[in-house]
């Protein structure tokens, strides 16, 4: 494991949980974490870092490409993890412009940041050095229900504007590999949940929701599948690439076969059932209601593993009946953390926005 590392996003959902799981793996690592703290982004995801003098918060652009060529410099990084991005398909039906800045433009930079930093300045032996790429398994499209699960050689077929914007990049980092010369590895990863998520995305929706007795919206029918992998594993996994990992080579990471959205729904509603006993909202399955669809629903996920589990040995290791179990834990203990966003009047335009006026299908 190298010393200094840039870590972009890192007040999000994964980053932070990555850098928990870093400070815990490798306490030497000095870490320096870019994020612009959008909606998404906050300092309360940090607050329980077990070595928090060995990381520093800068608060900026992934798009500021002098800034990070700055700290590129400054802080002597030989690692970039780069997380940073907008990660939410239905804002990017609502508003794709930002993910064509973050995403594709941020990445870029930072590209070009590393290309003059550490390919033309050549301060640091390349061996020394390494650029991972954060994806998704978005971007290989959906999957019908017999086809077999998405491969690292799978052709990207993305569809909504979130999952092109990280094509793209992709397809940037390797070719900044293959022009420049660039140390990279890419991972493409299911979708994960666990602590400190965002309450936008499915599970800690759905846990916030039913927790306030607000209606539990089901897109369509509700059958649409998704890998779901326990964020802790994914971190694991990045872990791994960092460090045996093959330079050039990207990764698929997953959780396995899972069963459809409304299934997961029913599950958390039954978690609740038990670890929230006492609510008037109980049982919490009163609460599903089956919405209009969201335009262009992918339908399905699957992430074929074969090869991080046999070159890195890397495999998860939490179920998901199990985690989705802690998950919920987590949320019932850490209501404050929650409180807060709702709060923002950010988070209840996004609500009218996204789920005002949808229906009921
Ligand atoms: P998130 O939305 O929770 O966090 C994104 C972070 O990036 C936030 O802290 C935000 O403030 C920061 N950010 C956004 N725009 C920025 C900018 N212009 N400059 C600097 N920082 C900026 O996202 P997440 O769920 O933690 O996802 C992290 C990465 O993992 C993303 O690249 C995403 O595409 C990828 N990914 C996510 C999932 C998932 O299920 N969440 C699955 C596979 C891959
Ligand atoms: P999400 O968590 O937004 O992740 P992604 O779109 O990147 O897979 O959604 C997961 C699944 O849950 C997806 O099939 C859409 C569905 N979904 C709902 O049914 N209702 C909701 O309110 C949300 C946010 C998602």
């Amino acid at each position: 494991m190298n010393q200094n590392m840039l870590i972009t996003g890192g007040a999000g959902f994964i980053g932070s949980n990555f850098i928990r799981y870093i400070q815990e793996q490798a306490p030497e690592v000095n870490i320096v974490n870019l994020d612009l703290l959008t909606y998404a982004g906050s300092q309360e995801n940090l607050r329980d870092l077990p070595h928090p003098e060995k990381h520093i918060l800068v608060e900026a652009d992934v798009s500021d490409q002098p800034l990070i060529e700055g700290l590129l410099h400054e802080h002597n990084i030989d690692t970039i993890v780069h997380f940073a991005a907008e990660s939410h398909v239905d804002r990017s039906l609502k508003g794709p412009g930002a993910f064509v800045q973050t995403n594709i433009v941020g990445t870029f930079s930072l590209l070009e940041a590393a290309r003059k930093v550490w390919l033309q300045e050549k301060r640091l032996g390349k061996d020394q050095l390494r650029f991972h790429h954060i994806s998704t398994d978005e971007v290989y499209g959906s999957l019908d229900p017999g086809d077999p699960a998405f491969e690292e050689t799978t052709p990207y077929a993305p569809t909504s504007p979130y999952a092109a914007s990280k094509a793209s990049s992709d397809h940037l980092v390797r070719a900044y590999a293959h022009s420049f010369g660039l140390p990279i590895t890419i991972s493409n990863c299911s979708n994960n949940y666990g602590p400190y998520q965002f309450p936008e995305k499915l599970i800690p929706l759905m846990i916030l929701n039913a927790l306030t007795g607000k209606p539990l919206p089901i897109y369509g029918d509700g059958m649409q599948i998704r890998d779901w992998l326990y964020v802790e594993d994914h971190c694991a996994a990045i872990y791994a690439i960092l460090n045996n990992g093959k330079i050039g080579e990207s990764y698929n990471i997953g959780g396995g076969n899972q069963p459809p959205n409304i299934e997961i729904v029913t599950t958390i509603c039954e978690i609740l059932d038990v670890e929230d006993a006492l609510t008037q909202f109980r049982p919490h399955s009163q609460l599903i209601e089956y919405v209009t669809d969201r335009p262009g629903h992918d339908r399905r996920y699957a992430m074929n593993i074969d090869k991080i589990n046999r070159d890195l040995g890397w495999a998860p290791s939490v179920n998901l009946k199990e985690g989705l179990e802690k998950t919920v834990r987590w949320y019932l203990d850490h209501i404050d953390w929650l409180n807060a966003i709702i709060k923002e009047k950010s988070y209840q335009n996004w609500v009218d926005i996204n789920y005002q006026g949808r229906g009921t299908s």
